[in-house]
């Protein structure tokens, strides 16, 4: 299992793969599994605008697509590539709504680093509060 800062440290070398011609915004996700694993993530922009996927969902789609069930944390990470300093990149409700589908929100970890080179920790359930998710369809 690795610690929060080394999924951090994950994260920003999946910023380093982000395709952001229009936004110029990058941002890395590293998503770990319960058994340790980590998938990495970027956002990809699209010409279009609305194809755009963001970096969490990137690393959620490449672990569900390779058969990961259990997820124990994320790591996000995003700022101007012009800047130095990272800014707070709290995940947008569509990847909240999709981490939801995927974890159990009081035990999902969420770690976006900021720019003081701190990070903050909050579990899903506390960035998605009262969420709809497989429960209320099962
Ligand atoms: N973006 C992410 O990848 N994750 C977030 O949590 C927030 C926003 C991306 C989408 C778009 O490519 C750019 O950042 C600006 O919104």
């Amino acid at each position: 299992m690795k610690a929060y800062d080394e999924l951090v440290e994950l994260a920003l070398e999946a910023r380093q793969m982000a395709y952001t011609p229009y936004s110029h915004f990058k941002v890395g996700a590293a998503l770990m599994t319960k058994e340790g694993k980590v998938y990495k993530g970027c956002n990809i922009e699209n010409a279009s605008y609305t194809p755009t996927n963001c970096a969490e969902r990137t690393a959620f789609f490449k672990a569900i697509s390779e058969g990961e069930k259990e997820f124990a944390a994320i790591a996000i990470v995003g700022g101007f590539e012009d800047k130095e300093e990272l800014g707070l990149c709290t995940p947008c409700g569509v990847c909240r709504q999709v981490m939801r589908e995927f974890t159990d929100p009081a035990d999902f970890s969420v770690i976006v680093a900021g720019p003081d080179g701190r990070y903050k920790v909050n579990t899903l359930e506390e960035l998605l509060p009262d969420s709809f998710g497989p429960d209320n369809l099962g």
